[in-house]
């Protein structure tokens, strides 16, 4: 079975609406006698004043009102420097309005977050206090983080508008991940999730590649299309679409073997797929709910389905056959031997992070100490300097050539 997609477009507007009368006699033009008709009948809902006032702070735009041959008054009020303002999305409620000459709409608990976490790293390095491999943030335009955050000499990962940690990590090269690391289809599936609580059903989206781009090949059904890695849009041509019915994936004229976790599935006989056993297993999970609900049962979705990361894998952590968990990469193949045994804090806290940047800088003489569970360990020495990481291997605060000296040292820090 071939993967499905399902795209949820969410988009509002007002122009959208579009008022189609017609009667059984033809169609109903609209003229001055029918609005006074229906000004009288139905009334006109109050809209905002700033239209009339348009003064230095209450402005708006005169637009067609939504209403049966636009009848009424409408006015889209311009939201100002610091007033309410919505982003959108199932649940939110829409705030009507947009905003004003030069502004966005940031969150009010995130907005500018990024440039407030700048301005400190500013102060401390003006103080001397940044450490050798700390690194300014980088927002964007609107103050949002940058879609990537780097540890020099280590690795760089994808993050969220709000800085968050998300799927996607690259070696570090310097100036180059710039051009490279857009985490374009990593970022699609973080706002998935704030979405995926008004919908019914889990959304398949994407398939990323472990940098957070799109992977070169995406699949609606069994047909599959080459993209773009860095937008996710169908590029058209020749060998760029094949029907797995007939073709396997490596017909297409972007299929890159670093990119096929599941080469096997284009050996043999037709059909070919392009699919993971995580994906299967949710697409079962849905069609099995959607049965049961056609049947009467009611049943708690939301819950019950587990999820793929965006690469369409079970994730990094897995569970060895004597229920210990081990990291394992990409492909699913264990990394060194790390691992932890159930009920322990090690087993509970695994994240399998610094194993990761550890087989990313497989060819470098400066990897990363891992804890025996995979997780960071929370002193990470270099070149006679020892330093504090957090759980994403960021350095916290200077280094120190005497680890007793560092805010995180304990006793028995060599060992985590
Ligand atoms: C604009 O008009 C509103 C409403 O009349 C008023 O409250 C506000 O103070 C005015 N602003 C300026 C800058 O004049
Ligand atoms: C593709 O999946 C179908 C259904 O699971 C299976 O019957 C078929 O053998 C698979 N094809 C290949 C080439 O693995
Ligand atoms: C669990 O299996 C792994 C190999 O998969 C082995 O290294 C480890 O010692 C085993 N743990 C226990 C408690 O048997």
């Amino acid at each position: 079975m071939a993967q499905r997609i399902y795209f949820i477009v969410l988009f509002i507007s007002l122009q959208q609406i579009k008022t189609v009368v017609s009667l059984n006699t033809g169609i109903l033009l609209c003229d001055a006698e029918f609005c006074r008709n229906f000004v009288h009948e139905t009334g006109c809902s109050s809209t905002s004043p700033n239209c009339a006032i348009n003064n230095a702070t209450h402005t708006g735009l005169r637009m067609p009102s939504p209403t049966m041959c636009n009848c009424c008054d409408f006015c889209l009020p311009f939201i100002g420097e610091g007033e309410h303002c919505s982003v959108g999305g199932p649940g939110l409620g829409t705030t009507i309005g947009r905003c004003g000459h030069g502004l966005s709409c940031a969150r009010e608990t995130d907005g500018n977050f990024c440039r407030r976490t700048q301005n400190d790293y500013d102060n401390r390095q003006s103080k001397g206090e940044v450490g050798v491999l700390e690194e300014r943030p980088l927002c964007d335009g609107k103050g949002m983080y940058a879609s990537f955050s780097c540890v020099p000499t280590q690795t760089c990962f994808c993050q969220s508008e709000e800085g968050k940690r998300i799927f996607g990590e690259v070696l570090y090269l310097g100036a180059s991940v710039k051009d490279n690391m857009h985490c374009g289809c990593s970022r699609f599936h973080e706002k998935m999730k704030s979405i995926r609580a008004g919908v019914q059903y889990p959304v398949i989206g994407p398939r990323c590649t472990s940098d957070g781009n799109f992977n070169p090949i995406q699949c609606i059904d069994n047909i599959c299309y080459c993209v773009n890695r860095i937008t996710g849009e169908i590029v058209t041509g020749s060998r760029r679409t094949i029907d797995l019915n007939e073709k396997p994936i490596t017909e297409l004229e972007c299929y890159d073997t670093q990119f096929d976790l599941f080469p096997q599935q284009s050996v043999g006989i037709p059909p070919f797929n392009h699919t993971t056993l995580c994906l299967d297993n949710i697409q079962d999970r849905i069609d099995l709910l959607m049965e049961s609900e056609e049947l009467g049962f009611n049943v708690n979705h939301a819950s019950s389905i587990p999820e793929c990361l965006p690469d369409g894998t079970f994730g990094r952590v897995a569970l060895s056959r004597n229920r210990s968990k081990i990291c394992v990469d990409e492909r699913g193949n264990p990394i060194e031997n790390y691992e932890a045994l159930s009920n322990t804090a090690e087993y509970d806290s695994m994240d399998c992070k610094c194993a990761q940047t550890f087989l990313l800088m497989s060819s470098s003489t400066e990897r990363p100490v891992c804890c025996k569970n995979g997780n960071f360990r929370r002193i990470q020495c270099r070149r006679g300097l020892c330093r504090c990481v957090d759980s994403d291997g960021r350095q916290i605060g200077k280094e120190n050539a005497d680890v007793t000296r560092l805010s995180c040292y304990t006793e028995n820090w060599r060992t985590c």
